[in-house]
């Protein structure tokens, strides 16, 4: 029997976010790091939150998705959870952002809730326990995985889903106190140290919350970071015999001649995809009490910002090289909105936060149905046609 699970999160909803934003966070990690223990529950939250369709299947950098949700960076920084997120159905799921050495963020509190415009302002800064701490995890969770989950998951004919069958992505960073004239550094260390464990590679130029990171996104700043993290995933690809693809996470708030300057360079060198977009630090009309705090807006508020910048991005692109759209994704509509505009995968973070996890079968059984509606076969067959 499949719980009702949305019924359940409308009722706790009022509780959780009685609980600080950061808190009740907190509390949801610790509590799911538990429960993935038990690899009975894991494939038991599988079976309950699946929701398949050949329809829903897209391609990433060669690798056939099952579909093409995604969690977006920031949800687990440090990759403590990320087994859970595949059972809930995520295609893909993306940790971090990670920086190189451990740093605990600004000061606290640094996460609102924007309830009535279904929204959130974060300035975290790149709270992260280091790379080093991910890839300690990292490396015990895949033995563990081998060593049973994976049978049990692949074995299994009532629970079909396999728990690797998803991409797992590594979100890197600079630390707060490396110049911006020695970013490159953090970015090809984070890469060095994780390289083993990651389908693929997003350089976070984008976070409001890291003072002038998102100058990197400048001609002359990207071009010297990509020179050097181009070289070093190079050197990693030929020495370990694997494709490691790099993905750029943008900002929403880049003007057009900003925004083709960044996109000249990126073809300047072999990066697999675009990320658009990150929060903003505009400030649309916003009814909730928190709107004045400082730092990145997520949810809602964002949404036409970003699919107007995956619009422009394919336009310039084309099919090529694939963007990650993500911005206020809510239902699979906006999904699919996104889509259309040009990403062949999307991201979620906020609306998790407020639809809970059901929202991911939710989304994916609605794009499933406006994709038959339209009669295409997949999601990769619908990607840019409103471009
Ligand atoms: C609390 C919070 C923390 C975030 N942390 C990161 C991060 O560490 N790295 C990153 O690339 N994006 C981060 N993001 C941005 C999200 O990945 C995403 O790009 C943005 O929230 C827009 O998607 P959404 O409207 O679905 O939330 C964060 C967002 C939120 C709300």
């Amino acid at each position: 029997m499949r719980l009702p699970i949305d019924f359940i999160f409308q009722q706790l909803r009022p509780f959780l976010f009685a609980v600080d934003p950061e808190n009740a966070h907190e509390r949801m990690l610790s509590a799911v790091e538990l429960v993935s223990k038990f690899p009975g529950l894991l494939q038991f939250l599988c079976w309950q939150f699946r929701e398949e369709s050949p329809r829903l299947t897209t391609e990433l950098f060669g690798y056939t998705l099952q579909n093409p949700i995604g969690l977006a960076a920031g949800f687990d920084k440090d990759g403590r959870i990320h087994p859970a997120l595949f059972a809930l159905g995520f295609g893909f799921v993306e940790i971090g952002t990670v920086t190189p050495k451990p740093q605990s963020g600004n000061s606290r509190p640094r996460l609102f809730r924007l309830v009535q415009d279904l929204a959130l302002i974060n300035r975290m800064g790149f709270n992260n326990q280091g790379a080093w701490k991910m890839a300690e995890r990292l490396v015990s969770r895949t033995a563990t995985i081998s060593a049973d989950e994976v049978e049990i998951f692949n074995q299994s004919t009532n629970y079909p889903a396999n728990i690797n069958s998803g991409l797992l992505g590594i979100n890197i960073g600079k630390n707060k106190d490396t110049d911006l004239d020695n970013a490159e550094d953090d970015y090809v260390s984070a890469l060095s140290t994780l390289h083993p464990f990651a389908d693929y590679f997003t350089l976070n130029i984008s976070s409001p919350n890291t003072d002038n990171l998102r100058n990197l996104q400048e001609k002359e700043a990207l071009r010297s970071l990509l020179v050097a993290v181009c070289a070093r995933r190079d050197t990693l690809e030929r020495n370990h015999l694997r494709k490691t693809p790099l993905m750029v996470k943008l900002a929403p708030d880049l003007s057009q001649e900003a925004l083709e300057n960044t996109i000249q360079v990126i073809q300047e060198f072999s990066i697999q995809g675009v990320i658009a977009t990150n929060t903003t630090v505009e400030r649309p009309q916003l009814n909730s009490k928190n709107h004045h705090e400082t730092g990145g807006l997520s949810g809602k508020p964002l949404q036409k910002r970003s699919t107007e910048m995956i619009r422009s991005l394919f336009q310039e692109l084309g099919p090529e090289i694939p963007i990650i759209g993500v911005g206020g994704i809510l239902s699979g509509a906006d999904a699919y909105e996104k889509i259309r505009a040009g990403a062949s995968a999307v991201q979620i973070y906020t609306g998790l936060i407020y639809q809970g996890p059901g929202m991911v079968r939710k989304v994916k059984r609605e794009l499933s149905e406006l994709l038959k509606k339209d009669a295409f076969e997949s999601v990769a067959s619908a990607v840019g046609v409103d471009c």
